[in-house]
């Protein structure tokens, strides 16, 4: 009887807006997040009024997504497939979370999102809304309907007064997701894996062979694993993101170009820029590198790749989630200093850490004479780690 549309004010969303109307005969509630995807959401507001609807909500999340969301994934060091620092798979929880929310505000008993039924973002959004709400009814229309060609889809628009933009006529060249983490672009014109991405692919970063020829130095301040400062400048963190992004844009920072393993069994080919989350993952790993423990350092690299995996499934709201977050949060404790940082034609090299609470010891590591090592030590570490190795070696392997 009443729907909860994840609605971007694009075309797609809008036919889908109009198609929950005729099949269901459903009123539709439209919520459009701003996770600081650059689009206009005054153009959503009006588009979503025209069409009708009453209930529009328009929201600016860029804060909690940030929050709650990345700064927690940063705390990880999480990298999907040992690359991908997950900027869509992140978003799509919190989407959800909200929806499920207005739905509980506007007495709506279903959801519905605009994603395809191939791919990652519809498990993801799903589970999300299961976990929060088990019995909310969820209405995936790529899933359903038999407007599976663009002919098809202008036709609908057409017939339903829905404005088709000249450019929007034909079949857009790939699928663009964007948000403050990152852009990614994948399917139609990138599908061949072997085929180089054009340079206008990228939305959001200088090629690295345009980016200034100077370096360029910067200061990230972190307290419990968060990054709170940049360059001595307190920020908060969708501020200091977006501070990051326009670096990492001006010197081509975080591109990537990968073919990664969907959750629903196929590979695909995506084309990703996360320029402020590639500088913040380096900064983090430099804060690290001195304020944790070797053990706890280990572990949490043993855990991440479950971690990432968890989040690229769509698994954000689970038990096993929340248990692997209490323990990387636990070992932030005590990761805070600054990490200087050179910006260099694509390229983000750590050159300095320093914190209050650091674990490295001059005085133990000195090439020098020192009073608190005795180098005869080793010998006897050595031997009884050697111990085994030479009972192996006197057997003949
Ligand atoms: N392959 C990436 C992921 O699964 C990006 C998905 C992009 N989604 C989109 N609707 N264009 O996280
Ligand atoms: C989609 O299928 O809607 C986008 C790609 C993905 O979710 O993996």
């Amino acid at each position: 009887k009443k729907v909860v549309l994840a609605y971007s004010g694009g075309l797609d969303t809008s036919v889908i807006l109009k198609w929950l109307e005729v099949t269901y005969g459903c009123e539709v509630v439209t919520f459009t997040a701003d996770l600081g995807q650059g689009a206009e959401l005054d153009e959503a507001r009006k588009k979503a009024e025209m069409l009708g609807i009453k209930d529009i909500y328009i929201e600016d999340l860029r804060e909690e997504f940030v929050r709650d969301y990345v700064y927690p994934m940063m705390r990880a060091n999480a990298l999907y497939e040992g690359l991908y620092l997950l900027g869509t798979s992140i978003a799509r929880p919190l989407i959800a979370k909200r929806q499920i929310e207005i739905a509980r505000e506007t007495g709506a008993d279903a959801v519905c999102h605009g994603a395809t039924g191939k791919g990652n973002d519809q498990v993801r959004f799903e589970l999300s809304y299961y976990a929060l709400e088990p019995d909310i009814k969820v209405i995936a229309p790529w899933r359903e309907w038999d407007l599976n060609s663009r002919t098809k889809l202008i036709e609908f628009a057409e017939r339903h007064q829905i404005p088709v933009a000249k450019d929007k006529r034909g079949e857009a060249p790939f699928s663009v997701d964007a948000n403050l983490l990152h852009t990614s672009s994948e399917g139609k014109a990138l599908e061949d894996p072997a085929v180089a991405a054009e340079e206008f692919v990228y939305s959001r970063t200088q090629s690295p062979e345009m980016a200034p020829d100077e370096a360029q130095i910067i200061d990230i301040g972190f307290e419990r694993g968060d990054a709170t400062s940049l360059d001595g400048e307190a920020l908060s963190p969708a501020a200091l993101l977006t501070a990051l992004n326009e670096l990492g844009r001006i010197h081509g920072i975080g591109r990537l170009d990968l073919v990664e393993n969907r959750f629903v069994g196929m590979k695909s080919r995506g084309i990703y820029e996360t320029p402020g989350g590639t500088i913040l993952l380096a900064a983090h790993r430099g804060i690290e590198q001195i304020t944790l423990d070797r053990g706890a350092a280990h572990l949490k690299d043993e855990l991440m790749p479950r971690y990432a995996e968890l989040i690229y499934n769509g698994l954000w709201f689970t038990p096993e989630r929340e248990m692997l977050q209490a323990a990387i949060d636990h070992s932030q404790r005590h990761v805070e200093g600054h990490v200087t940082l050179k910006l260099y034609k694509g390229g983000v090299h750590i050159i300095g850490r320093s914190s209050p609470k650091s674990l490295y010891s001059l005085e133990h590591v000195t090439f020098e004479e020192d009073a608190v090592y005795d180098q005869r030590d080793a010998e006897g570490f050595i031997k009884l780690n050697a111990l085994r190795l030479r009972l192996l070696a006197r057997r003949g392997g």
